[in-house]
């Protein structure tokens, strides 16, 4: 597996695989791996292409009092795990070759960027969407896969993609979860074991809400309450969001007829989790 620092290597790299008549696929990740990265790598791979991971811990997604500087890091395990599932590339770039001094351009996806996570992180999805942006005219991928976990990044960068005719097709991956049915995300190292327990009642609450919906259930003020309450009975936990919205345009609705989204978003101690499913009648 190359190591790739610079725009320029990653280029050549990226020339290099067209010329022998490989697709190029894309996975963008802010390192420390875990099962649900590697999903998303087996997927490029099984797809056929020539894989590329960014490993880049984003700043500008970052608020002030966030964890930028906590975030948990460890290159030489992500290494030798991108290379377990035969990533080809790794593009581990410093922060000043994709924010030179003098960096000004803002992107916003509008609409899609303020519910839910966009309330409490109003500028998040702009950093997101800048440097995801800057990495697909690097890379220049045929496909870029992204985990459904983070639901709401995924959808913006399908609008962001379509919206500015970019050519990269956007591969969306389920969620991993642990076998006790937490979603894996690089945070949950921070949770305590009272802490992880208590964040079982995540996965809990959208299987119930699921199950509601298989037994009929269409009011989705209903199933948003049901969902909030099994979250709550855990003492430990600080909700930031529990909200039901229509699956594609995230915006609020009433009553449900093919699909919807329960997205969570919930503080374990000063571990913020997020997790959602997708409710459908079928
Ligand atoms: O999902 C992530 O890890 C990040 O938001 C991404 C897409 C790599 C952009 O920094």
């Amino acid at each position: 597996m190359k190591t790739l620092t610079t725009i320029a290597e990653v280029r050549h790299w990226t020339q290099a695989q067209r010329k022998a008549g490989k697709a190029v696929h894309f996975v963008p990740t802010m390192g420390y791996f875990h099962e649900g990265h590697l999903n998303l790598m087996r997927q490029a791979k099984a797809d056929g292409g020539a894989v590329i991971v960014s490993l880049f811990v984003n700043p500008t997604q970052f608020a002030p009092h966030e964890d930028l500087a906590k975030y948990p890091r460890d290159f030489e395990r992500d290494f030798a795990m991108a290379e377990s599932v035969g990533v080809d590339a790794l593009f581990m770039p410093e922060p000043q070759e994709i924010y030179p001094p003098d960096f000004q351009t803002k992107i916003e996806v509008t609409r899609l960027s303020q519910p839910l996570c966009g309330v409490s992180r109003p500028h998040h999805f702009g950093g997101v969407a800048v440097v995801v942006l800057k990495l697909f005219h690097i890379v220049e991928p045929d496909r870029a896969y992204f985990g459904e976990k983070d639901y709401q990044q995924m959808r913006l960068i399908q609008q962001m993609v379509r919206d500015l005719n970019l050519r990269v097709e956007i591969v969306p991956c389920p969620i991993t979860r642990e076998p006790d049915g937490l979603a894996m995300s690089s945070r949950n190292v921070y949770l305590s074991p009272e802490q992880r327990q208590a964040a079982l009642s995540l996965n809990r609450a959208l299987q119930w809400a699921q199950s509601q919906v298989e037994s009929g259930e269409r009011d989705l003020a209903q199933i948003q309450a049901g969902a909030r309450a099994i979250i709550e009975a855990e003492p430990l936990t600080r909700l930031d969001y529990v909200e039901v919205v229509h699956a594609d345009t995230l915006e609020p609705i009433a009553e449900l007829h093919d699909r919807a989204l329960l997205a969570l978003a919930v503080y374990f101690g000063q571990t913020r989790l997020i997790d959602n499913r997708v409710l459908s009648v079928d």
